[in-house]
């Protein structure tokens, strides 16, 4: 089996160990899988996708992503840039660079082609409905807005592995639905895989399997259809 994300008994802790967050979590996921993380507000999802991403060090136990290293510098930064794709949960936009700027900032990252660059930005924005906003600076973007632009961002490298924290949590139902499945499209109809931190019980039903944390632990899974 081709494991595209590999997390063995990793323990993580904030504040020189007084706050723990994770707590000895294991964690397979195949290429080409989407799973849904889901608990309850504060049991460590963000920090296992910040942790698997490499944006922050483990304490104790392994993370490998495409069957490297996470916890290598180098090998961090290349994975980051050309095979990780995040939807942060605060989609993390730069508010004085106009949306358009902010998402080719990866393809820049990256060594990308400009000209690629904003053929695949206009093909992503049309798809996701923020074509009229493109020029506009993200500070004067609505809530949803920013966040179909981040999903925008995190796919303009076309990663292999996509993890979105609350990808469709300011978004009305409809723009939830349009979003939600045109990141089931993009995902399935590459064989990308995707990890969704969500509260949202109905999306999760719709992935290949939820994963369920408490407490800094994995609680239990379930796979779907
Ligand atoms: N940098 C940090 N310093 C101190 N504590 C932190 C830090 N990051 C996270 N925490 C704490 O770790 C715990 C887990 O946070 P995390 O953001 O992973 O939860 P979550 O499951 O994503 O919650 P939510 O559903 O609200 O987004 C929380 O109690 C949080 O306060
Ligand atoms: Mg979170």
């Amino acid at each position: 089996m081709n494991n595209q994300v590999w997390v063995n008994d990793v323990w993580k802790s904030f504040d020189g160990g007084r706050i723990e967050v994770l707590k000895g979590v294991t964690l397979e996921v195949t290429q080409g899988e989407i799973v849904a993380l889901c608990g309850t507000s504060g049991c460590g999802k963000s920090t296992l996708l910040n942790v698997i991403s490499g944006l922050e060090e483990v304490d104790r136990g392994m993370v490998r992503v495409a069957g490297r290293d996470v916890v290598e510098e180098s090998t961090r930064v290349d994975l980051l840039r050309h095979h990780i794709g995040y939807v942060f949960q605060l989609h993390h936009l730069m508010p004085d660079l106009t949306l358009a700027e902010n998402c080719m900032v990866p393809v820049i990252a990256a060594g990308g082609h400009r000209k690629d660059g904003w053929a695949r930005l206009h093909e992503l924005a049309q798809a996701t409905g923020v074509t009229h906003r493109l020029g506009q600076r993200v500070r004067e973007l609505s809530g949803g807005e920013r966040q179909r632009g981040a999903l925008v961002r995190s796919l303009m490298n076309n990663p292999e592995l996509l993890l979105c924290d609350e990808p469709t949590g300011a978004l009305d139902e409809s723009n939830r639905e349009k979003v939600f499945e045109l990141l089931l499209d993009l995902v399935r109809e590459r064989g990308r895989t995707l990890i969704m931190a969500t509260h949202d019980p109905e999306l999760a039903g719709r992935c290949d399997r939820t994963v369920r944390m408490r407490d800094g632990r994995i609680e239990g899974e379930a796979s779907h259809g």
